[in-house]
């Protein structure tokens, strides 16, 4: 790899070209079908300028290029690629960035003749090559229609919604009385289209969902779908949002579906295919009337064909017994898969409404795709990624007999049963403060009504379309099943990223310092990331709101984790298991752990945060339901947690929109009072924008977070975002205590940091908690001082001291923490998660005789509320009656300890070097840290 790294004086002045190039692998092995792919880039400080470089892929493959961030000084930080579909994807691709060259352009340079895309008055038209896609801009249809060359293969593709104001088992017998159910479907209320369309597009469709007929409900139930299109593809992925805007008490969802149409007529029934995954590639093959195991034999090449899905001969041509009695052989209209639990689906089929369904035996875990065709007029197949892993679900083939058949993939399955996410308990009783903190003290749980409302939570699915002009081999669906699963992704390398500083200089590639110690860490990193994989699947942690989060403590006793005590429930990030699976996915390019972390972010910054009304950019601290906790906190949404994916995928779109709610969540901090139970009975508080009462870790630290990212990517609100995190780091350090202070207050129209009302004359606070620094503040801290850059010293370092001061004295001793303020910090916990703050500050200022403090807090004393290194390591087999299921147990393990384990130990290994047997004397880890020191001034 040949990298030129120029300085930022050296890249204005440069006169002749910088190239340089990077190559990035896939994830997993080399898909044998690629139907386009988006990957990022990081791009080290002043290497390359934003405005004038250009990217080309090894191969000649198709490539489209474009800017998610930026340095401070104008050069790229992250940009984006789209690479176009392809039956023949490489092993690996070289990225090769030029620039800058002629500064006459103003973008990114692109290539020619990629998607055809018009966008007129009332519809958009994306033509991939192989598909023309047609989008309304109003009404109720997503996708007007789908084409294979001159053919339509799919129409009307829509939203469905079904939901009713009460759920059965409320009545008495089974007979509810009283319920209203509802139908809706989707109503666009606008389409917006990407303007780059080389190799890939984007079509945006946001709108709301609407009563069908004259019904009594209002439009709700706000979705956003994306729809990417890649050049040469015959596939759409789709990217369904939707945000729950009803009353938990009378809107019971009882189903959410998308639907096609799928033209049939002209094709003869049993020319008609139905293919269903099954289990592990399988698949159901059938025909909507079925020419096999009949009493006379229509011919062997006949019978083979219908099965292999091949136009069949002309039934003139076949045995006459048959074919003058084909009138007499059923037609299939209508097939049904339900998945209702991850552990198995039934599947069932009738030949039209009103007559009886015939039970077609089922299996364990659907790949959740549905092919609905025919031989010569083609079709659809649609197919949900983690389909089972997100059950109630089921696909839906329907009239297949007609001329117009139809496949839904229902993301709720209407045959689960209405949803029921009112709170799972009443209250108790908890209608005071005091009596909620007393709660507080037996079952964890922050109860407090009102506050345990769905109103405003989101989901996010992943689907593919695919349009095929015949009906496809049964190994084509078999391979886009597994794709649909699993869509390649390409990643750089770990080292190239590291080296980038564009996410973090904290991290190292595993081994990069090595010693027994180092290794007897890595492999308990690695211990920690399969046992939370085998702990997903052992505790089926799968479902439609829980899939993608993990439980926060064990229950020993039980040999279950505390899925139904309150705050040990649903863990909800807490003190961070994102940034340890991110941050050991980027040091190691692993697929196990980037699958955790990406079924992480796409649940904790949709189910655990809130995108409308009060709560917005906000997010629920753990409990047994997501949203159910009291605390409602900038700490679960902050960006810092969603943020590697964002930049290496590409700038998942989505991602991109949760990072802008927290860009707001101030106006949250107006209506909800964070310390409103808790708060010295002598301080009156008033809620005001210009002087929020924040804690600089829980509070601020999500919203800086944001900040940096809106400045990063020159989002909308870029320059007011970099102004804010400007004026925070001038006023933060002249609170007389720095972050020692703990809490403030912040004014949100400046940025501006003052002195917290229990200390108006600023003459110093002293409160410090052991949950400020475990939601991502060294991470963020450590990236918005990167940002700046050497550049913006003089306005960072004040700052930065006091940050490094609070990274030394949170595990100082008592007597040099009163010292230094008059005052002790208390008895702190989370030690070990804390030892990185010891390594970060042992690190800048290159103070080799605090390691041992690290590694004694990492693997010492500190160690105690953690993972100590004497902790089993390994996982106790418990099977028969002493559990529902066998299950591997490990009830040393809780998910804080585990998360801070992780974290610390990916930071302090890179920041301190490896503890060594002779701990004492430290030469190697110091000379580490100088030459860490070096590397980073250079
Ligand atoms: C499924 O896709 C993944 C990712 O592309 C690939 O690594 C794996 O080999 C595929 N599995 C099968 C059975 O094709
Ligand atoms: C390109 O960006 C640099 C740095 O931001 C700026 O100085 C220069 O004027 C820009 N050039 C053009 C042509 O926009
Ligand atoms: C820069 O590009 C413009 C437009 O393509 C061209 O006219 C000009 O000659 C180029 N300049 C150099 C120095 O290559
Ligand atoms: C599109 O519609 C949504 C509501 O469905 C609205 O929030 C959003 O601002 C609109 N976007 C544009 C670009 O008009
Ligand atoms: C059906 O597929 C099988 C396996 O590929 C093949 O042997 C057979 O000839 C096919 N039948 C027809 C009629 O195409
Ligand atoms: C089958 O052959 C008959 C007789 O030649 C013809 O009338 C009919 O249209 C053919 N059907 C199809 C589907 O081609």
């Amino acid at each position: 790899m040949l990298r030129a790294v120029v300085g930022l004086a050296g890249l204005v002045s440069c006169a002749t070209a910088q190239s340089n190039s990077v190559k990035v692998k896939w994830l997993e092995d080399t898909p044998e079908y690629l139907a386009g792919v988006t990957f990022g880039l990081p791009w080290p400080r002043g290497q390359h300028l934003g405005n004038a470089t250009t990217f080309t892929a090894s191969g000649d493959a198709q490539l489209q290029s474009w800017a998610t961030a930026y340095w401070p000084d104008g050069s790229l930080k992250w940009t984006g690629h789209a690479l176009a579909a392809s039956d023949s994807p490489a092993t690996e691709y070289t990225i090769t960035a030029s620039g800058p060259g002629n500064s006459t352009l103003s973008r990114l340079r692109r290539q020619k003749n990629g998607i055809q895309v018009s966008d007129s008055g009332d519809e958009v038209v994306v033509n991939t090559g192989k598909v023309t896609a047609t989008f309304p801009k109003s009404g109720s249809t997503l996708v007007s229609s789908i084409k294979t060359g001159s053919k339509i293969v799919g129409k009307n593709g829509r939203l469905i919604l079904r939901s009713q104001t009460g759920t059965p088992d409320d009545d008495a017998d089974g007979k509810p009385t009283g319920i209203d159910y509802f139908s809706f479907s989707s109503k666009v209320s606008n389409v917006t289209v990407s303007e780059d369309n080389t190799a890939r597009s984007l079509v945006t469709v946001q709108g709301i969902h609407t009563i069908d007929g004259d019904g009594a409900h209002k439009d709700w139930f706000p979705f956003t779908v994306r729809f990417y299109l890649y050049a040469n593809s015959e596939a759409i992925r789709i990217i369904h949002t939707i945000i729950y805007d009803g009353d938990m008490t009378k809107d019971f969802i009882s189903g959410i579906g998308i639907r096609f149409d799928v033209p049939l007529a002209g094709e003869e029934f049993y020319d008609r295919h139905i293919r269903i995954a099954g289990v592990d590639g399988g698949l159901l093959h059938e025909a909507v009337q079925g020419i096999t195991g009949l009493r006379r034999d229509p011919g062997e090449a006949v019978r083979s064909g219908q099965y292999n899905g091949t136009l069949l001969p002309n039934a003139t041509a076949w045995d006459q017994r048959v074919t003058s009695r084909l009138q007499w052989v059923p037609t299939w209209s209508d097939y049904r898969l339900t998945q209702l639990s991850s552990d198995g689906f039934n599947l069932k089929k009738r030949t039209k409404t009103g007559q009886s369904w015939v039970k077609i035996p089922g299996g364990t875990r659907s790949g959740g795709l549905a092919y609905l065709g025919g031989a010569t007029v083609g079709g659809l197949a649609l197919g949900l990624r983690d389909f089972w892993k997100k059950y109630p679900t089921s696909l839906d083939i329907s009239n297949g007999a007609t001329d117009t058949g139809s496949i839904t993939l229902w993301l709720y399955s209407p045959q689960a049963g209405p949803m029921d996410i009112r709170p799972f308990h009443d209250g108790l009783g908890q209608d005071t403060y005091a009596k909620q903190l007393d709660a507080l003290d037996i079952t964890y749980e922050d109860y407090e009504a009102g506050y345990n409302t769905p109103y405003g939570v989101g989901r996010t699915n992943e689907l593919y379309l695919y349009a095929f002009d015949s009906t496809p081999t049964a190994d084509k669906l078999s391979t886009l099943t597994n794709y649909t699963n699993n869509p390649p992704v390409l990643i750089p390398e770990p080292e190239y990223i590291r080296d980038s500083k564009a996410i973090g200089a904290y991290w190292d590639v595993p081994g990069a310092v090595d010693s027994a110690a180092a290794r007897k860490i890595e492999s308990n990193m690695d211990f920690l990331i399969k046992f939370y994989e085998s702990q997903v699947e052992q505790r089926r942690w799968y479902g439609f709101w829980d899939h993608g989060d993990i439980i926060h403590t064990y229950d020993d006793d039980r040999h279950q984790w505390r899925y139904d005590i309150g705050g040990y429930g649903w863990d909800n990030s807490e003190l961070s298991p994102d940034l340890f699976f991110w941050g050991y996915f980027l040091r190691t390019g692993r697929a196990d752990a980037y699958r955790l972390a990406h079924d992480q972010v796409r649940h904790g910054g949709e189910v655990d945060s809130y995108h409308l009304g009060n709560f917005t950019g906000l997010g629920t601290r753990h409990g047994v339901q997501h949203w159910g906790d009291s605390a409602k906190q900038a700490r679960i949404a902050t960006p810092v947690y969603r943020k590697t994916f964002y930049y290496i995928s590409g700038g998942d779109e989505r991602t991109g929109d949760l990072v802008h709610e927290v860009l707001d969540v101030d106006k949250a901090f107006v209506l909800v009072d964070a310390r409103r139970k808790v708060r010295a009975a002598n301080v009156v508080y008033k809620p005001d924008p210009e002087a929020l009462y924040l804690n600089f870790g829980t509070d601020w630290a999500g919203i800086a977070q944001a900040y940096l990212i809106e400045w990063e990517r020159r989002g909308p609100r870029w320059e007011e975002a970099r102004d804010k995190l400007i004026e925070a780091i001038k006023t933060y350090p002249k609170l007389k205590n720095g972050f020692v202070t703990g809490e403030a207050l912040y004014n949100s129209l400046t940025g501006a940091w003052s002195p917290p009302p229990t200390d108006p004359s600023n003459s110093g606070n002293v409160t410090v908690s052991h949950l400020s620094g475990v939601f991502g503040v060294l991470e963020t801290i450590d990236q918005v001082i990167e940002h700046f850059g050497p550049a913006a010293q003089n306005t960072t370092k004040p700052f930065f001291d006091a940050f490094l001061e609070y990274c030394y004295f949170y595990g100082a001793s008592k007597a040099e923490q009163k010292d230094r303020y008059g005052k002790d910090f208390g008895n702190l916990n989370l030690k070990q998660g804390h030892s990185r703050y010891t390594a970060y500050v042992a690190h800048h200022r290159s103070n080799a005789t605090l390691v041992p403090r690290v590694w004694s807090e990492y693997l010492g004393d500190g160690s105690k509320d953690g993972l100590a290194p004497n902790a089993p390591w390994k996982t106790e087999r418990i099977s028969g009656s002493d559990v529902l299921i066998p299950v591997d147990e490990a009830i040393w393990v809780s998910t804080n300890a585990a998360a801070l384990y992780g974290v610390a130990g990916i930071e302090s290994l890179a920041l301190v070097g490896a503890p060594d047997v002779n701990i004492v004397g430290q030469n190697t880890t110091a000379k580490r840290a100088v030459k860490w020191n070096a590397k980073k001034a250079a």
